[in-house]
């Protein structure tokens, strides 16, 4: 079985050649990213892998089918880049890897908001330049805090273990609580209000669907506690990022750390430091001290490598020797 890659990067085709070993497909590694462009060079590819950033609209996918493909492998949990609903009238099965490391994407979390808290990134540049100032580097001890979970799925959990840990008290929201983790961390399920209102830091755990696109908007941000740190390593539509440089702007908001952004797909992943940045919105982002930003590399360890490259391949071999697919996402239903 032939499989084209598309937007690949040396970090996981090795990862991806290794696993390969044992299941022997014919795999083509493509640095470009799939879209209306680009689909042409899968042609004669029955299967497609994408990930994150690829554009996978009506019009991509048309030909992609054209080319002879029938089954698209998101190497990714997120398919809020697919047009499921097309692809599901064009015949072409869509296969995720719905979990491969809770534990990356919350520690990055963590590491987020703790860099944010002490001021680390300041710190660190600081120190290169022999200044051993501590002026502006006050943070606070998470320790007796509140913190905000939204989203407590796989990765939202994982996170609120670790805040529980750290001895902070946790405020929980999402569309199907989970009981087991509120006894576990004595906490409580709540309102987004009550969130907004209570927590110190949010962190941010949900999916990007059209009912939580801009949940994060000036309406929101206005009615968090004065100084909250916001953490998001969802996605990046999840924030309204105008509405949070209002809010950054007059220092209602104390922080953010972001890992996605609502416009990432230019921009993340990409070397760029020759040319010059276009979007305005990141430029603004980027002057702000109590800002941090990471490309999209929550995921980033060599154990979610790993459990990618296992899951997809063992997806692409399940579709092959026609098994039930266990990772299949379809459009739901009207
Ligand atoms: P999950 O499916 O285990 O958990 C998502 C949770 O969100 C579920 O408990 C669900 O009930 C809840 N939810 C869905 N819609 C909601 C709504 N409208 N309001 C409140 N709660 C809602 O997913 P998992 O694995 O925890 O991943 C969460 C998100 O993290 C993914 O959708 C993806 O966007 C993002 N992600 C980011 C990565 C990164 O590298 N930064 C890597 C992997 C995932």
């Amino acid at each position: 079985m032939r499989v084209a890659f598309f937007d690949t990067h040396q970090f996981e085709r090795s990862v991806f050649e290794s696993v390969n070993k044992q299941f022997g497909f014919d795999l083509c590694f493509f640095d470009v990213r799939l879209n209306r462009q680009t689909a042409v060079l899968a042609k004669d590819f029955k299967v497609v892998c994408s990930f994150v950033n690829d554009s996978l609209d009506e019009e991509t996918l048309g030909m992609l089918k054209s080319g002879g493909c029938k089954l698209i492998a998101l190497r990714s949990a997120g398919y809020n880049h697919v047009n499921l609903s097309a692809a599901n009238l064009l015949g072409l099965t869509v296969v995720r890897v719905p979990e491969y490391s809770p534990f990356a994407v919350a520690e990055h979390a963590v590491a987020l908001l703790l860099t944010l808290n002490r001021k680390i990134h300041r710190s660190y540049q600081r120190v290169r330049e022999l200044n051993f100032s501590l002026e502006g580097l006050v943070g606070m001890d998470l320790h007796g805090k509140t913190v905000g979970v939204i989203g407590t799925g796989k990765i939202g959990s994982a996170f609120a273990r670790i805040m529980h840990g750290f001895g902070c008290n946790l405020l929980l929201f999402d569309i199907s609580p989970n009981g087991n983790l509120a006894s576990e961390l004595n906490a409580s399920y709540v309102t987004l209000e009550e969130i907004y209102q209570g927590a110190h830091a949010i962190s941010l755990h949900v999916p990007l669907t059209p009912q939580t696109q801009y949940l994060i908007n000036q309406k929101a941000l206005t009615q968090m506690r004065h100084g909250v740190f916001l953490i998001n390593t969802g996605r990046g539509a999840l924030v309204n990022t105008k509405d949070l440089i209002n809010q950054l702007k007059t220092g209602h908001i104390g922080g953010a750390a972001l890992d996605v952004y609502e416009e990432e797909e230019s921009i993340f992943f990409l070397d760029h430091s020759n040319e010059v940045l276009q979007d305005d919105t990141f430029a603004r982002l980027l002057t702000f001290p109590n800002v941090i930003i990471t490309s999209h590399q929550g995921f980033l360890t060599q154990e979610a490598l790993g459990n990618i490259a296992l899951t997809t391949l063992t997806n692409i071999q399940d579709f092959e020797r026609q098994n039930p697919l266990k990772h299949q996402v379809t459009a739901p239903a009207n």
